[in-house]
């Protein structure tokens, strides 16, 4: 089968389009083979051909938790949606001509390529209603977004009516997911975008937008009333200083998925990383703790709730994939320029069929 992988790290002159695999097998009974129609490119897919996570990924790979041996050649790709080929035998809810849609743990080679194998815990029916492309286009963030907001800040559809949510970068792949989940659930949003996504993002949900090339985002966001739960996806210094706009009662939260875990183990080592990573994680705790808020990280996880929430959102309308730009297989590398150049408004698709 034909897959994109990289035999060492680095740029996209790292990527090569190769022939010579051969179509996974199932070895777990619990897993299915799905012929990849089209898969969504996100920026942990940049990251990783760059070597983002390498060490923590090795170790996993050492303790026979990945189900390659060898580190290379590596397939990117973490979402896709296609159709089941086969299926183990423990499997009882997909059967080979099923459409399906659906993500891959941090186990598995990627999607990037004609064939991938899953399993019934991270892959959902695809919705009727949507072609590949456009159902390729929604696991990776969805279950993200599950993870930030519903695993870590307990929001769901019966506690978010009326909340204030601020949600920081709203115009990638996660923003436009994030607004429309918490729009359908009855937040009411904040969002900080550059001017010319604006229009989209109140289109989607948002019911305010700050303008963060034209404005001081801190002072605007001083003019507002405080907020229940903030999601920040781009992390960094300025993360944290987001959370003086929430309010003072014991359940708001900030949550950034921009957590420094593997940036630390990659750059100290895995022990020196984690012991880092315990005092990164203390202090912002304490941070918070102190002015009696919740800050938390988060990181994409698969989940069968998580998949089916959104699936049902979808089949009622409430979510619309967002997608940007679609590129055949042959020019994932242009998919990936396109990802690595920034400013998307919604998401970026490969399609293989
Ligand atoms: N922890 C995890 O498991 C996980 C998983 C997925 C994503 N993430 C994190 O989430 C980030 C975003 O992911 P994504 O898929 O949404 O990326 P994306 O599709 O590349 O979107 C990023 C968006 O942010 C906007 N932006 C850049 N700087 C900004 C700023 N200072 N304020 C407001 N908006 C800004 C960009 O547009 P303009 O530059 O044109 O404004 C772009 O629309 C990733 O970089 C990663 O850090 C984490």
């Amino acid at each position: 089968m034909l897959a994109w992988q990289i035999h060492s790290y680095g740029g996209n002159d790292q990527l090569t389009l190769s022939a010579t695999n051969r179509i996974p097998m199932i070895k777990n009974p619990n897993d299915i083979l799905v012929e990849v129609h089209a898969a969504s490119v996100n920026p942990i897919d940049i990251r990783m051909r760059d070597g983002y996570g390498q060490k923590i990924l090795n170790v996993m790979r050492n303790q026979g938790l990945i189900n390659t041996r060898s580190e290379f050649p590596l397939t990117m790709g973490r979402d896709f949606s296609g159709i089941v080929v086969e299926s183990g035998r423990n499997v009882k809810k997909f059967k080979p001509g099923d459409e399906v849609y659906g993500v891959l743990g941090a186990q598995r080679q990627g999607s990037h390529a004609e064939y991938t194998i899953s399993s019934e815990r991270e892959m959902a029916h695809k919705p009727n209603h949507l072609s590949h492309v456009e159902a390729a286009s929604i696991p990776y963030v969805a279950l993200t977004n599950w993870s930030a907001i519903n695993t870590a800040g307990r929001l769901t559809a019966n506690n978010t009516t009326g909340k204030r949510i601020l949600v920081i970068a709203g115009s990638g792949g996660i923003g436009t997911f994030a607004i429309q989940l918490l729009k359908a659930w009855g937040g009411e949003i904040v969002t900080t975008c550059s001017g010319d996504a604006s229009e989209q993002l109140l289109q989607l949900g948002a019911d305010y937008t700050i303008d963060y090339k034209q404005q001081d985002v801190l002072t605007e966001l001083n003019k507002l009333p405080r907020f229940d739960f903030i999601l920040d996806p781009l992390g960094g210094d300025k993360g944290e200083q987001y959370s003086q706009f929430l309010k003072s009662w014991q359940n708001a939260k900030y949550v950034s998925i921009a957590p420094p875990f593997l940036k630390n183990f990659d750059n100290y080592g895995i022990l020196p990383g984690l012991v880092k990573n315990i005092g990164d994680l203390g202090c912002s705790a304490l941070k918070g703790a102190k002015d009696g808020k919740i800050i938390r990280w988060a990181v994409f996880a698969p989940s069968k709730q998580g998949l089916k929430t959104t699936t049902d959102l979808l089949n009622s309308r409430q979510i619309h994939p967002v997608v940007e730009k679609v590129f055949e297989f042959e020019d994932l590398p242009s998919a990936y320029e396109k990802i690595e150049s920034g400013h998307s408004r919604g998401k970026t698709v490969i399609k293989m069929k």
